[in-house]
């Protein structure tokens, strides 16, 4: 890998120690997928904390977070002091919500760490923005803007909606990255990648995020990790429903990147989606397509009796939170139905301000911060039978808390939160 005069000096260590492993691991990181040199980044996302229980344990035997800054995030074995980042850096959802523990059932132990963590993470300067949705709460990247950014949803999001550059992380590239400004150039920065490679064509008007999430969850298991383009979309999609698209299409399949013609920066034209390439396959997405999405995303759901309604996956923006007050307001959950709703902690300041956590919790529900259900496994004790409004969340939940999930649309999940059952069907 050719590397800059700056670059050389970090790798030799005149930067420090921790500088010198973070380059010592982008090169080996960069050589290993061929790309030829590293590129600058002032645009970091990554996660540094430890509370799940192996970095838990594993911060306590070795000497607190620098241990785990430096085994998780710069693969050294050595404990080194880590200094503060040298690029703007912001943390992704952690494990759980410190204000919600007790109802997450995490013990207070657990919560101390995570105080600790987080004055760990605002010591070495990375903004505590504690969600999957960066781009929600203020860190919004411009088209062209080399990133590093960890996260499916997310990274999905920026490269397609924004027209940044990011390829998917993982939590050791991140790490050094924020301590260099550096991450290797392949893969989603170079032009000759972006391109269009499967061509959709929409006969059916694709209108509600749950119809995005559908349309998303199809189109990830067909591509894979490739590059879908929409064509005939019949209205303008907004931030939640492309959102939810990216974060299903990054599910079922590994999608970082999509067009949508006339709506995404990258694609004003089919010609320019594509690069002037040949589509290598054209799909159809009609009612017949929609139909087996949903019935794939219902799979787990069998018994009408819904315990726990889990909405906030990716994590809500206001106009969701707005949404659901609609739906809500003056109405009480039913008795066996427990309703969490996940969002950036900085638009619950918001929701609070604006009342909207106030007519959630009249309603007997929660507006909860910084973590989900998958990624914290936090859900209401005895939880059997869970209702979602997420393609990606349909597909996480079942697998990794061994629950039923129910999906559909935003509207039905509250009225599942309501009456305690599962009445949802395809409109
Ligand atoms: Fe976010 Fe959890 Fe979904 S971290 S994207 S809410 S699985």
């Amino acid at each position: 890998m050719k590397l800059t005069d700056e670059e050389q000096a970090m790798y030799a260590g005149d930067r420090g120690v921790a500088v010198q492993r973070a380059m010592d691991l982008l090169v080996r990181y960069g050589e290993a997928l061929g790309a030829e040199s590293l590129v600058d980044t002032n645009n970091v996302c990554g996660t540094v904390g430890a509370t799940m229980p192996f970095l838990r344990d594993y911060s306590a035997k070795h000497g607190g977070f620098d241990a785990v800054f430096s085994e998780f995030n710069l693969d050294s074995a050595d404990v080194i002091e880590i200094p503060k980042v040298k690029v703007y850096s912001s943390h992704l959802q952690q494990g759980l919500d410190p204000e919600h523990a007790e109802r997450q059932n995490v013990h207070s132990d657990v919560v101390k760490i995570y105080r600790a963590g987080e004055a760990y993470t605002g010591k070495l300067g990375i903004q505590p923005l504690n969600t999957c949705a960066p781009y929600q709460v203020g860190n919004v990247p411009v088209k062209g803007e080399h990133c590093a950014w960890m996260e499916s949803s997310a990274v999905i999001y920026i490269n397609s909606v924004l027209g940044a550059r990011t390829n998917a992380e993982g939590r050791e590239s991140a790490g050094a990255a924020m301590l260099t400004g550096k991450i290797p150039y392949w893969g989603f920065h170079l032009e000759e990648n972006r391109g269009g490679t499967h061509l959709i064509e929409l006969d059916i008007d694709v209108r509600t995020v749950a119809d995005w999430g559908l349309l998303g969850y199809y189109i990830g298991e067909i591509v894979q990790d490739r590059i879908p383009v929409i064509n005939g979309l019949q209205h303008v999609p907004n931030m939640p429903k492309l959102k939810h698209f990216g974060a299903a299409a990054a599910s079922s399949g590994g999608v970082e990147m999509y067009h949508v013609i006339g709506q995404t920066p990258e694609a004003p034209t089919l010609a320019a989606a594509f690069r002037g390439q040949r589509p290598l396959e054209t799909i159809r997405y009609g009612a017949a397509e929609r139909r087996l999405a949903y019935e794939r995303v219902n799979t787990t759901g069998k018994d009408t009796q819904v315990d726990f309604v889990m909405l906030g996956c990716p994590h809500y923006s206001m106009e969701q939170i707005w949404e659901v007050c609609q739906l809500l307001e003056g109405q009480r959950l039913s008795g066996n139905t427990q309703l969490w709703i996940f969002t950036p902690k900085a638009t619950k300041q918001m929701a609070d301000q604006a009342g909207y956590t106030k007519i959630i919790e009249d309603a007997g529900g929660f507006l909860m911060t910084d973590t989900c259900s998958s990624v914290g496994r936090v859900m209401p004790k005895g939880t059997r039978v869970a209702a979602v409004d997420s393609a990606k969340q349909a597909h996480y939940l079942p697998a990794i808390m061994g629950v039923q999930a129910w999906f559909g649309t935003t509207a039905e999940c509250i009225q599942a939160a309501v009456t305690g059952r599962w009445t949802g069907a395809l409109a």
